[in-house]
């Protein structure tokens, strides 16, 4: 199976299934002289990780990190990147097959068996194997590295819809994303989809989710006008999450309101000399460039396929059957899709501020 790898100065390979002994990636073309310790990775792989509460699924994985490579301790005492590629390692260790072996020769509707079993004829059917969300713990590690390189820009995400639930956006405070369990920045909101979630859960059913991802502190001038704009392999590197159906940047398909007055970021001169733009529809990119505007994006994540309410399918054999997916689950992936999120952003920030310094230097 090719295609595994992702991005062009800044790479990154992942490896592994959900069943299998272990995960890795191998992030390849890290800036030299990078402080780096498994500690820097393990933070940001915690806000992902599973078990952690009623809301996400009772997989209990520690994602123990381990840098095997690239590393080294400088003069100074420093564990340093050394310009050669990082292997990062992290043993699964709550696998149980059994709870997939009714479902070997059969499709779940909405998962990737079928265009699987299509595509390749042989399929890892423990947990979902290659197409787990299993994997993304591994971009979660090598963009915990490319922050490392954006140094001077911040990357938050948070829940922004559960359902048909959205935040009040006149109460949005950052510093309360990482006190609720939701990832949502709005207290009052988290308690109310709390209690909707507790009957989505109970119901045995699943709903999907909106997701926004804002990069602060951008310089103007990463990207590139035609095919590597910025807000093109953003878009590429979001959809690429398991369960995401839909990406936006800055006013996204709300856009099609608006007027050209609306619309247009009106620019103004700051106290700094500098430019200074009234409004962000555009997101923070404007001709595939970045405007040194937040970053802004926004991901639609589909409701969880594993459910317990009998769905209609086939089986290997072209028998048609009604299935009901067990196992543990999460009732809506949105939440654990907000650390992904971030760590695209940051490994797509991180490829295009190197590709910018090799062509323009800076
Ligand atoms: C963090 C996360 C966890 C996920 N966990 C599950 C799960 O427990 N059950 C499930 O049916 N799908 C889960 N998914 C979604 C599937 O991986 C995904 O729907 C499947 O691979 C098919 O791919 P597609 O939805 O992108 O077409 C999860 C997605 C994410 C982002």
């Amino acid at each position: 199976m090719s295609h595994n790898t992702f991005g062009h100065l800044f790479r990154v390979t992942t490896w592994g299934e959900s069943h299998g002994p272990a995960i890795g990636c191998v992030v390849d073309g890290c800036p030299p002289g990078v402080p780096l310790e498994a500690i820097d990775i393990q933070r940001y792989l915690e806000k992902r990780r599973t078990g952690q509460s009623r809301f996400t699924t009772q997989r209990q994985e520690p994602d123990a990190v381990e840098i095997l490579s690239g590393v080294f301790t400088n003069e100074a005492g420093q564990q340093v990147t050394t310009g050669t590629p990082i292997s990062l390692v992290i043993k699964n260790v709550d696998q149980r097959a059994k709870d997939y072996s009714d479902i070997k020769d059969k499709f779940r509707p909405g998962h990737a068996d079928y265009t699987y079993w299509k595509k390749y004829k042989i399929r890892d059917f423990r947990g979902g194997g290659r197409s787990s969300a299993r994997e993304t713990a591994m971009r979660v590690a090598a963009g915990a590295i490319a922050r490392k390189v954006l140094d001077g820009i911040t990357i938050r995400g948070a829940l922004v819809q559960i359902g048909n639930r959205a935040v009040d956006r006149s109460l949005w405070d950052w510093d309360s994303v990482d006190s609720n369990q939701l990832f949502c920045p709005d207290p009052a909101t988290a308690v109310h989809w709390a209690e909707y979630l507790d009957e989505v859960r109970k119901a045995g059913s699943s709903i999907g989710a909106v997701i926004e991802v804002v990069a602060e502190g951008v310089p103007a001038g990463l990207g590139a006008p035609i095919y590597a704009k910025l807000d093109q392999d953003l878009a590429s590197a979001i959809m690429s999450i398991n369960a995401v159906k839909g990406v936006e940047i800055g006013a996204g398909m709300g856009a099609a309101e608006l007027t050209g007055e609306e619309n247009a970021d009106e620019i103004r001169i700051g106290s700094d000399g500098e430019a200074r733009f009234m409004t962000n529809h555009a997101g923070g990119i404007l001709g595939g460039i970045s405007s040194g505007q937040p970053i802004v994006c926004r991901f639609t994540v589909k409701p969880t396929s594993s459910i317990l309410v009998p769905r209609k399918t086939i089986d290997q054999e072209g028998h048609e059957i009604d299935l009901i997916t067990k196992g543990r689950h999460d009732p809506c992936v949105g939440i654990r899709a907000v650390p992904i999120g971030e760590a695209m952003m940051a490994l797509v920030l991180a490829d295009h501020l190197l590709r910018h310094r090799a062509q323009c230097g800076g």
